[in-house]
């Protein structure tokens, strides 16, 4: 464990400084990212290289954080698959979507440094701007919620589309998940090669399924994907949202870190993993709308609970909320930076 550079902070004992990071560092939030996505849409921004580099760099500055984390969207790696994706204001992400037998075997794998070469290149740029002070972090949605967003074209309340296939035609939700689990590898390897320093898998959607249909259709293809990475010094952090159910099928997958949301108690987490794993979480996002001394006091409970030995790295348990003050997201990294055990 203690031999990647970006978690080995956490693992040091005492404990010299939490680390601290933010789902979302860049976002809607910020001014800064409001002033040059006034100029750019958002997939733009995330094609060009240079921009993604510039906001990706913005809350190492303003925060404070102890990693960066790549400007990009866990929907990128479907556009070159042959899925069309849009980003509509108020609506969010809007792609094509694909339900029937013909459309998920016309699905394509992809070539990362031909399909998306705006990843790697800004990888690149990141890294040369951080100079090796500041961890970089590069990220893939994981097979099932990137097959959640392929099969619904968007977000969804009921997920029926998505849970429909698995449950009518099991046999094409594997067919479309081994595709996903080909693209998520080829995606984070180039990731890996181009210099990321550490990857997180978000798994968004997978708390959504049963004990039963998350091992079958989220689990096995997350291990093929770990299977399949070329990573000897690269810590892989699966995050999984409202997946308390889930933590019992967790204990012997074999990621460094496990990132969870704020509905579960993190000392009781910590506990069913023992210390096989760290973990990152897991501040409610909306505790950012209190006082910074509230904010303080919640960051500190969190710290408490999570327990003085090493090996826990503090962040939100979701994406940061786009009217966030950015005065409260640093008074978060303050707190989390001074606290004391
Ligand atoms: O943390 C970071 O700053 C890194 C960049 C990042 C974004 N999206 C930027 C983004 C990361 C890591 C993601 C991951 C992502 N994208 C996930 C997994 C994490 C999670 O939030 O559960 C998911 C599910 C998506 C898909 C997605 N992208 C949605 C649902 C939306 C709309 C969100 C909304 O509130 O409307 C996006 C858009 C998006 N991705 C924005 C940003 C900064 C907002 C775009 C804008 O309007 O400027």
């Amino acid at each position: 464990m203690t031999a990647y550079p970006f978690i080995e902070a956490c693992w040091r004992r005492p404990v010299p400084r939490r680390p601290v990071w933010i789902m979302r560092q860049a976002g809607r939030y910020m001014p800064q990212y409001q002033e040059i996505r006034g100029r750019t849409d958002f997939l733009t921004l995330c094609k060009t290289p240079e921009l993604a580099a510039q906001v990706t760099l913005l809350p190492i500055e303003i925060l404070g954080v102890d990693a960066a984390i790549l400007f990009s969207d866990i929907l990128i790696p479907l556009e070159p698959m042959g899925i069309s994706v849009a980003f509509e204001d108020k609506i969010g992400p809007v792609l094509s979507p694909v339900r029937d037998e013909k459309s998920i075997r016309a699905l394509r794998g992809i070539e990362p440094g031909e399909d998306v070469p705006f990843v790697p290149e800004a990888i690149r740029l990141i890294r040369r701007e951080l100079e090796g002070k500041t961890p970089l972090i590069g990220f893939s949605g994981s097979p099932f919620t990137l097959a959640t967003y392929a099969v619904e074209g968007g977000t969804s309340k009921s997920f029926h589309n998505i849970k429909g296939l698995l449950y009518s035609r099991p046999d094409l939700a594997d067919m479309l998940l081994e595709k996903l689990c080909g693209v998520v590898v080829s995606y984070l390897n180039s990731q890996i090669r181009a210099g990321a320093q550490a990857i997180q898998i978000f798994d968004t959607w997978g708390g959504i399924l049963s004990g039963e249909e998350y091992a079958r259709f989220s689990l096995n293809p997350l291990r093929k994907v770990l299977k399949g990475l070329d990573r000897d010094s690269v810590p892989v952090i699966y995050y999984l949202n409202d997946g308390a159910h889930l933590v019992p099928l967790l204990d012997s997958l074999e990621v460094e870190v496990l990132g969870i949301d704020w509905r579960q108690d993190i000392g009781q987490v910590r506990q069913a993993l023992g210390r096989k794993k760290a973990i990152q979480g897991n501040l409610d996002p909306a505790v950012l709308f209190a006082s910074p001394d509230e904010i303080a006091r919640r960051a500190r409970l969190i710290m408490d609970a999570a327990g003085p030995e090493p090996g826990h790295i503090f962040n939100l348990g979701h994406g940061i909320l786009p009217t966030t003050p950015v005065r409260n997201a640093i008074a978060l990294v303050e707190a989390v930076h001074s606290y004391r055990e």
